[in-house]
């Protein structure tokens, strides 16, 4: 067996995990928090309940709510200061993937007092971020348990991935509840993410037994209940399956990493701001078209699960896995802003390199050229 190493944070996972918040910060000796969070999930009513559980413990907090989605670095930088003139001393993200990646960067530049900028890459946080409990809101990004912090380098117009066990959080408390406030594009767009998480950490060279595990059965509880959460968005035991694919999916690509789809939407939404999960779905079937034929098996492995119930021969597998997962987005009926997006040359060029040095790459199992990645783009978005 190839050595392989996994890592997951503690977590809680099932019906009022969110109001734990305050007793989880008093075991950390907490006296005074920085809560990170948006106004997205101020008017859901989301950050109403942590606060009352916050302020049950008699613990005192203060808020960061200035953050966008691409969570940029200025932005990492103004969370670190108030955390430093409040003397916060731990950190509860309530929200999405940007909101975590925030408060993961904020917690970074808190610890090193260096720009986050610095720490792009693996292995390259040098001191621990302070206490981090998050409470994830969508199901899709996994970065309340993930080793990855995304931020956006904004003079670069370049999205950086920080890759550490530094980043990973102190505890994620998993509430299926806090995804039925979310707009049915935003369900599509996080759980089209998620499941392109588990399919890019299946078909990753860093793949292990025990991410193949993680990602098969996320890839079986988004593909099932995606469509069920859409057709049915207050139906809380299709919002829990969908939370669990995603957090699976999570297990799965913390450790075995992502690949080309991730590196070109990465690009996409550094230079453009597009949203990262929108980027992935409409990225997602012609990357399986190229890098199909280096894991057959594998791609194979993903098909049964997904359409069990429509047999193919295995020389069949290939198309009939494009059309399903280009299917699968299309059925959903939603916006996903294709429209918005229109290419120049120049973008294609600068989106190319970006999407080249991203850390994500080097996982992919089949190489690619800038040339062919841009020919990727030109195909999709042209
Ligand atoms: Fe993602």
């Amino acid at each position: 067996m190839n050595l392989r190493k996994y890592l997951v944070p503690e977590f809680v996972i099932g019906d009022n995990a969110l109001g734990m918040v305050g007793r989880y910060a008093l075991n950390f000796g907490a006296k005074k928090i920085l809560i990170v969070t948006d106004d997205n999930i101020i008017k859901a009513g989301w950050y109403s309940e942590v606060r009352e559980a916050i302020e049950a413990s008699g613990i005192e907090y203060v808020v960061f709510k200035d953050l966008t989605p691409n969570p940029k670095d200025y932005e990492v930088e103004e969370g670190a200061s108030l955390y430093q003139q409040e003397g916060c001393d731990i950190i509860v993200a309530v929200g999405g993937g940007s909101v975590i990646d925030c408060a993961k960067g904020i917690g970074i530049v808190s610890s090193n007092k260096q720009s986050v900028n610095l720490f792009e890459g693996v292995d390259k946080v040098r001191y621990p971020m302070p206490p981090l409990i998050c409470i994830p809101t969508t199901a899709g990004s996994a970065a309340d348990i993930s080793q990855f912090a995304i931020v956006l380098n904004s003079a670069e117009k370049r999205k950086i991935a920080i890759i550490s066990k530094s980043v990973v959080p102190d505890i994620s408390l998993i509430d299926g509840i806090t995804t039925t406030t979310m707009s049915n594009e935003l369900s599509v767009a996080s759980g089209i993410d998620a499941m392109v998480h588990a399919i890019e950490a299946y078909v990753s060279n860093a793949s292990s037994p025990i991410t193949d595990l993680n990602a098969l059965k996320a890839i079986e509880l988004i593909t099932a209940n995606l469509p069920r959460v859409v057709a049915e968005p207050n139906n809380i035991v299709y919002r829990n399956n969908v939370m669990l694919g995603s957090l699976l999916a999570g297990m799965a690509f913390s450790n075995a990493s992502l690949g080309l789809v991730h590196a070109m939407a990465h690009s996409m939404g550094g230079l453009l701001d597009l949203p990262h999960g929108n980027c992935n779905a409409y990225l997602l079937d012609n990357c399986i078209e190229y890098n199909y034929d280096s894991c057959a098996p594998k791609y194979q492995d993903i098909y049964k699960v997904m359409a069990g119930s429509k047999p193919l021969k295995d020389r069949d597998i290939k198309q009939g896995l494009i059309e399903y997962v280009r299917n699968f987005r299309e059925s959903f009926h939603v916006d996903l802003g294709s429209g918005e997006i229109c290419l120049t040359d120049t973008d294609i060029e600068q989106l190319s390199i970006n999407a080249y040095n991203d850390p994500c790459l080097a996982t992919n199992p089949k190489n690619i050229s800038k040339e062919q990645i841009g020919a990727i783009y030109e195909r999709v978005f042209r």
